[in-house]
């Protein structure tokens, strides 16, 4: 029997965590083989919550389900973890930007990166999903100095799977047949969905659409999904991104396909004149546990200019948490 692989997901009573949760112990992210034990982190007021939680986890008999924690002490949550989801947050509503969720979600993040400073593995991999995801990663990394930056990433695979579904149902092709879609930038309406590296079945994206639908039509699609899901649902997404969140830890862990890349927001070291000390998300490939920004792509001026757009707006945002910094 392999040894148990911790994982730490915070905001465990919530509705992302709820969609995450059970997939975990279903195999969706380290296979049929892998036991785990989960380490639940949520504020003391839903611990009761969090009992409910455990009663289904046991009702559904998992084999893979080696123990359960709960509890609201981000420091024995992310002890011995190997693998956190920063889930904890709260959402925005109807109406609101994410960037508006900064000031009452910032400060989770600072408590959470002292504690995982103090109790995490260093080879932990750590996911932000809370939103503003990148700002809420760059200062959970700022407070965390012992571990390594590559350590943290934030979640932009959400609008990287929108984005390829998008292309995919406009050339009326499978999501398989859509290659090489990258996310620049910030999660928000700011970050840049770009197809100009797009394969659709091995041809060039863009010879198979029309730059005007490109530009006014996907791009602003894309950009604004989670607004519209709010919308529809009266809640912001969640099965999506519980889905998203496996799905980039899982490149993460074990590689993204030969011939492709995946989108993750990661400290920015320089790449593509970005500015240094940002979480900014790029088209990445990851082999070994490890990511590394897909280098030498073109950009051309429409490119820099969407570039330009969100790396201000995240700029901006970490003007706004400097104290926490
Ligand atoms: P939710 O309100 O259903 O759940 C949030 C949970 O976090 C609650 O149980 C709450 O008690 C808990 N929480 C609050 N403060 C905490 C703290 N200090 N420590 C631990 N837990 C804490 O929200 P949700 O729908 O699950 O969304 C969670 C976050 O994920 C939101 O910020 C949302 O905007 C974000 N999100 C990000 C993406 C992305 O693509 N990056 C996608 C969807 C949602
Ligand atoms: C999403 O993209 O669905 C989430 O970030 C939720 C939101 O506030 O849009």
């Amino acid at each position: 029997m392999r040894p148990p692989v911790h994982i730490a997901v915070t905001g465990a009573a919530g509705q992302i965590s709820y969609a995450l949760i059970f997939r975990l112990i279903a195999g969706d992210l380290l296979g049929p083989e892998q036991p785990i034990v989960l380490r639940l982190l949520d504020v003391p007021d839903a611990v009761g919550a969090l009992q409910g939680i455990v009663m289904e986890l046991v009702d559904c008999a998992s084999p893979l389900l080696d123990d359960v924690v709960i509890t609201s002490s981000p420091q024995i949550a992310f002890q011995d973890a190997d693998l956190a989801f920063l889930v904890g947050a709260r959402p925005r509503t109807q109406g609101m930007e994410r960037q508006d969720l900064l000031i009452v979600n910032a400060g989770i993040f600072s408590e959470q990166g002292k504690a995982l400073n103090e109790t995490a593995k260093e080879t932990i991999r750590i996911l932000v999903v809370g939103n503003p995801a990148n700002t809420n990663a760059l200062i959970a990394m700022t407070n965390a100095p012992r571990l390594p930056p590559a350590a943290f990433s934030a979640m932009t695979r959400l609008d990287h799977n929108r984005a390829v579904s998008q292309l995919a149902m406009k050339c009326a092709c499978t999501v398989a047949e859509v290659r090489r879609v990258a996310i620049w930038g910030n999660h928000s309406t700011t970050q840049f969905p770009d197809i100009h590296h797009a394969l659709i079945r091995g041809q060039p994206a863009l010879d198979c659409v029309d730059f005007d639908w490109y530009a006014q039509d996907f791009i602003p699609t894309v950009q604004k999904r989670g607004a519209v899901v709010i919308e529809a649902r009266g809640k912001s997404s969640a099965a999506s991104a519980a889905n998203a969140a496996i799905d980039q830890m899982r490149n993460w862990l074990y590689g993204t396909p030969d011939g492709d890349w995946t989108s993750m927001a990661i400290p920015c070291q320089g790449q593509y004149g970005m500015a240094d000390d940002l979480v900014f998300s790029f088209p990445v490939t990851t082999h070994d546990g490890q990511y590394q920004v897909v280098p030498g792509l073109e950009l051309n001026e429409f490119s820099r200019k969407q570039l330009a757009l969100t790396e201000r707006e995240l700029l901006i945002e970490r003007e706004m948490v400097a104290h926490l910094l």
